[in-house]
């Protein structure tokens, strides 16, 4: 019996490291917490539509990655999003138009994540509470009790304060992980019926409690629903109002976005709220992946490189090279 390989998180890093294990020749197994994949980079359907609450578009530099993101358009996945961009610094909003290429996922950003996913082996909404070692083999705990195994080798894909708590089989590993701090960002979306009279599509803003915001509606697949618009807060303020009821929250970042935008606004006909508590590493590392590997167990994710959709592919990517060179060792 082919003994498979546990990955514990299917947004992108989970998914590049199952990819590139699959493509190698090894049985994998995937599991998460959420009811689908993406994590981070996950659009939410709403009654105003699909909204990308998360990653709100990506940009490739690394030429492995470059890559890829071709065979993701050739396929459909993903396309250009091209906004009109703007600026907002010192009390003024002014356009910022650039020549960087920006992708999102169309129709919604889990597009791509679900189309890496196709039909490998996943268990979702089941939240791992630990893992540990066998004689021979890894097994996994989720939150009902239940055990999962055995495994070869496990890969932790998940941001580093949730990384932390199932590291208990690997001390080393888990004193390094646990020196990783993440930022939270709360994020809300509003929906006009009416669209806002502006020709901003995304913005860059400083001097706010927001740090981005977007029409939604802009991008490539999510064209006739109603005017949508994805406002970011800064990390400070988020960190801030971290345990703010969602309402006020809604009310804070509407009342800010209200006042940087120069056009009249209409009350929202819908409102969201979703608070990401580990959205983006405090620092920035270069580690590519960590692993133990004489133990077995790999950790990636974006924060152990650029805290972006590229960094967590790459550092998926790296983990999963590195247990293949173990095993060919
Ligand atoms: P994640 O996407 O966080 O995936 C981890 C997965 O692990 C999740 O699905 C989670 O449910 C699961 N999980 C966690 N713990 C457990 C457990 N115990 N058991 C089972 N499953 C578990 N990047 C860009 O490049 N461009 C942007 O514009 C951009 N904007 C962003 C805006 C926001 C608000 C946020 C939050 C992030 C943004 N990012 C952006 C960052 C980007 O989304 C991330 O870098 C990337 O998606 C991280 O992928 P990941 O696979 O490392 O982690
Ligand atoms: P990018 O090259 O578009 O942006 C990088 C940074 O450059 C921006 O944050 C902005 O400060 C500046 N910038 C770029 N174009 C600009 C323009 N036309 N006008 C004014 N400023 C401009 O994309 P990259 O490097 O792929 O970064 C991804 C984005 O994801 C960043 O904006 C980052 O802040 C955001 N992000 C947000 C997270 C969150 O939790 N809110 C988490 C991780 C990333």
């Amino acid at each position: 019996m082919t003994v498979p390989i546990a990955i514990i998180g299917t947004g992108i890093a989970g998914l590049s490291a199952a990819q590139a294990l699959f493509s190698a020749g090894h049985a994998v197994h995937l599991f998460d917490k959420s009811r689908g994949s993406g994590g981070r980079m996950s659009s939410k359907r709403s009654d105003a539509g699909s909204l990308d609450m998360g990653a709100q578009y990506f940009t490739a530099r690394d030429r492995r990655f470059v890559a890829v993101v071709n065979h993701w358009q050739a396929n459909g996945w993903v396309e250009q999003w091209k906004p009109s961009l703007y600026n907002y610094h010192g009390g003024r909003l002014s356009p910022s138009p650039d020549e960087q290429v920006r992708w999102v996922g169309s129709p919604g950003m889990s597009t791509i994540t679900r189309a890496m996913l196709d039909d490998l082996p996943v268990t979702f909404s089941c939240r791992i509470t630990e893992v540990f070692r066998g004689s021979r083999h890894w097994s996994l705990q989720d939150a009902e009790g239940k055990t999962h195994g055995p495994f070869s080798h496990v890969i932790i894909a998940t941001p580093a304060p949730q990384a932390t708590t199932l590291l208990a089989g690997a001390p080393k590993l888990a004193s390094v992980v646990a020196g990783v701090k993440m930022d939270p960002t709360w994020a809300v979306a509003l929906a006009f019926s009416t669209p806002l009279d502006t020709p901003l599509q995304g913005c860059f803003v400083q001097d706010s409690p927001l740090d981005w915001l977007a029409c939604n509606r802009s991008k490539p697949g999510r064209e006739g629903q109603l005017d949508t618009w994805v406002l970011h807060a800064t990390s400070t303020w988020s960190r801030e109002h971290v345990d703010m009821p969602k309402e006020q929250v809604i009310e804070h970042l509407h009342g800010a976005f209200a006042e940087l935008i120069s056009c009249a606004m209409p009350a929202p006909v819908f409102s969201l709220a979703h608070r990401w508590l580990y959205a983006r590493p405090s620092g920035t590392h270069e580690w590519g992946a960590l692993s133990d590997a004489d133990l077995g167990i790999y950790v990636c994710g974006d924060w152990c490189l650029s805290g972006r959709v590229e960094g967590a592919w790459l550092s998926g990517q790296q983990a999963a090279n590195r247990l293949i060179e173990h095993l060919a060792r």
